[in-house]
């Protein structure tokens, strides 16, 4: 049986309109899949109704997936407007909270994918990492940062993780009375704990196993 998609109640349509308002400034807070992305997808798309350039705009997200989650939104409802017709094409603004459609903003509407894809370095929705890394590489004498560093990615990070821990572990070893070689030993005890000296058939475990024969 297909599911239909639950309706929307108008109230929460008018709040989602009222906040992604390019005129308001807007703080979103909300459940969890109560539509906070659409809302965002609705502010960027409004944004470019209004004619604000595409590299003017940038959203920042916490994680990769939401990054390409949300460009992905952007892009498919702006690639859906190019294929509709006028009547389509006016509920659909009307639903991105344009409330009276024209025959400039349709055509503007068809443009925004074209011109959101080609627009050199044109909608940035990216991760906040990659914003401060993109700042650091443009300004990296004022944030004292060596020029064209690079960014280890996540192997050459488990890499350089597992070498120093190997490196604290050869020390400790070597020298078991030192401060780390203390350190070794104690994690090794609390990790182990005070049944390794025990024999085993006077562990719990084993006894019971012998009852049960
Ligand atoms: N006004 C709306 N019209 C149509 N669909 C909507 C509307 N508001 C929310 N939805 C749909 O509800 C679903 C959940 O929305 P969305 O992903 O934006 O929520 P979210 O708050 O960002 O979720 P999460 O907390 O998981 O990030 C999506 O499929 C979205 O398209
Ligand atoms: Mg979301």
């Amino acid at each position: 049986m297909v599911k239909l998609p639950r309706p929307i109640p108008d109230a929460v349509r008018a709040a989602q309109a009222r906040a992604s308002n390019p005129a308001a400034s807007a703080f979103v807070s909300a459940n969890a899949g109560s539509g906070k992305t659409h809302v965002l997808v609705q502010r960027v798309i409004r944004l470019l109704l209004d004619g604000v350039p595409p590299e003017k705009i940038l959203c920042i997200t916490f994680t990769k997936a939401a990054a390409a989650n949300m460009a992905e939104r952007v892009f498919t409802t702006l690639g859906h407007w190019v294929t509709l017709d006028d009547g389509p094409l006016d509920t659909a603004i009307r639903e991105a909270g344009v409330a009276h459609p024209n025959a400039r903003l349709r055509k503007t509407a068809r443009e925004l994918f074209a011109s959101a894809l080609e627009t050199p370095g044109g909608l940035k929705v990216q991760t906040i990492h990659a914003l401060c890394t993109r700042l650091l590489q443009q300004f990296p004498f004022e944030a004292n940062v060596p020029a064209r560093f690079a960014v280890l990615d996540d192997r050459d990070q488990t890499e350089m993780m597992e070498r120093a821990n190997l490196k604290v572990f050869l020390e400790a070893s070597r020298d078991p009375q030192s401060a780390t070689g203390q350190a070794l030993l104690t994690a090794m005890a609390s990790q182990i704990g005070p049944e390794a000296g025990r024999p085993a058939a006077r562990r719990p475990g084993s006894c019971r196993q012998r009852a049960g024969r």
